[in-house]
């Protein structure tokens, strides 16, 4: 038997990352001619005739069967993120949650262990804390770049270390080289979540991370329309090295005609898993609709990533002069306690996120908010607008004080999610709504 991401979508790994963000994923389309991605809107794959059906089921012949596991608009842009990340596959998915969801679960079941770092997205905390702990599966979670934490927190049930490459919302950066060594020495895989640099910034697989997530609601997206989530797997880890640690991916899955992953699909065992096993069940699928509006975004990721990342880096030198401002985070100042990582890690820049707190704490955040006028105050990041909000009383709200102050969370943070915009009416509008404090 075998079993392999559709090859119509294949990528040719040498061009460069300019040119796949454009081509990869996708030929003009053989029937009508089609130049652009054509939005497939349909439930389901006609067959040729009994045999073409009986043997796709059986997965001995490839192809689209139903569209909650394949759809051609959904995975032109999976292979195309997977080409961006310079890693063997891909699986596009209804969210960035859905994606955590689909892999944590991928490879630990009831009674299994993840080490995490304790700079994270407020939603994945409460995936770890609340939903993953209601499946009986924990979390234990550990200073970011702590590799002596992470060691130390690690049991014999753990499946793996997870880490965000720029946190939500500090922004410092975690060590993905150092982490991926560390946690190598114990046979574990690290999982990268990469939605705030990009694969632009960085590539977490070419560190070797094992496997890596993506929110392609942000920056890859980068128009805030539709929300979306890429699981990516780098394809260079050994899930066999150590007999028996990873069941899922090394023994016969009798949900799936016996299939052995690592055998049935060497290349990308982990994604072809998420993909025919997981996403099959738990069915949170990629629409078309989202996927080609996130095709149209990722054609122009390294531009809108670059210019994020310069406004970024002009916004934060502003903020950290500034008489009223009496904190700032952002990896690309030099003195930040991340800069020394970053500028080892990142290419081209430092991201579009930073964050800062007033003299006037919380109330002069809250009023900094109040008083912007370009600035626009929501719950996102990564969009081509920029954007503002207090974490603390919104993304995340549901930690209680004490995990607030876990995930060094401070009552007056004040996250900046820096568009595209002219630098100098993004800086006017702050310094407007700072001179209101
Ligand atoms: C770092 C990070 N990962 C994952 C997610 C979840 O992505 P989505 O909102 O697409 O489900 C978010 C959302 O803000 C995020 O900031």
């Amino acid at each position: 038997m075998s079993f392999e991401l559709d090859p119509t979508f294949a990528s040719d790994p040498e061009k460069h990352f300019n040119t796949l963000q454009i081509h990869a994923g996708f030929a003009p389309e053989p029937t009508t001619g089609s130049a652009a991605l054509p939005i497939y809107a349909t439930a389901a794959w006609q067959f040729d005739d009994a045999e073409d059906a009986a043997e796709k089921f059986a997965l001995s012949r490839p192809g689209n069967v139903y569209s909650r596991l394949t759809n051609s608009t959904t995975d032109a842009i999976a292979a195309r993120v997977a080409a961006i990340e310079g890693a063997a596959a891909a699986v596009a998915v209804a969210s960035g949650h859905a994606a955590e969801i689909l892999a944590f679960t991928n490879i630990a079941k009831a009674g299994d262990h993840i080490v995490a770092s304790d700079s994270l997205y407020g939603g994945t905390w409460n995936i770890l804390l609340h939903t993953l702990d209601d499946l009986g599966i924990k979390t234990t979670f550990v200073p970011n770049n702590d590799i002596d934490a992470f060691v130390a927190a690690t049991q014999e049930n753990t499946k793996f270390w997870y880490v965000e490459t720029i946190g939500n919302p500090l922004v410092d950066v975690a060590d993905v080289p150092k982490l991926v060594d560390a946690a190598k020495s114990l046979n574990l895989p690290l999982i990268v979540d990469n939605t705030f640099a990009t694969p632009y910034l960085y590539r977490p697989a070419e560190d070797g991370a094992a496997v890596i997530i993506e929110s392609l609601t942000k920056w890859i997206g980068g128009h805030g329309a539709t929300i979306g989530g890429a699981v990516i797997d780098a394809g260079t880890y050994d899930w066999g090295a150590v007999p028996g640690k990873f069941p899922t991916l090394t023994e016969p899955d009798e949900s799936y005609h016996g299939a052995v992953w690592t055998q049935a699909a060497p290349a990308a065992p982990f994604a072809t898993r998420v993909l025919a096993q997981r996403l099959r069940d738990i069915g949170p699928t990629l629409s078309p609709y989202a996927a080609q509006l996130i095709g149209l975004g990722i054609e122009t990721l390294s531009l809108r990533a670059q210019r994020h990342s310069d406004n970024a880096l002009a916004v934060a030198k502003f903020l950290e002069s500034h008489p009223k401002v009496s904190w700032v985070r952002y990896p690309g100042l030099e003195n930040d306690p991340s800069h020394e990582i970053a500028s080892r890690l990142l290419k081209h820049g430092f991201g579009g996120a930073l964050v800062f707190g007033t003299k006037a704490g919380r109330q002069g955040g809250l009023e900094v908010i109040n008083n912007v006028k370009l600035h626009t105050l929501l719950a996102n990041v990564g969009d081509a607008k920029s954007l503002i909000i207090h974490p603390a009383s919104t993304t995340h709200s549901q930690l209680t004080a004490e995990q607030l102050e876990a995930a060094h969370l401070s009552e007056d943070l004040i996250r900046v999610s820096v568009g595209i915009e002219d630098v100098d009416d993004i800086i006017a509008d702050l310094d407007q709504a700072l001179a209101k404090i």
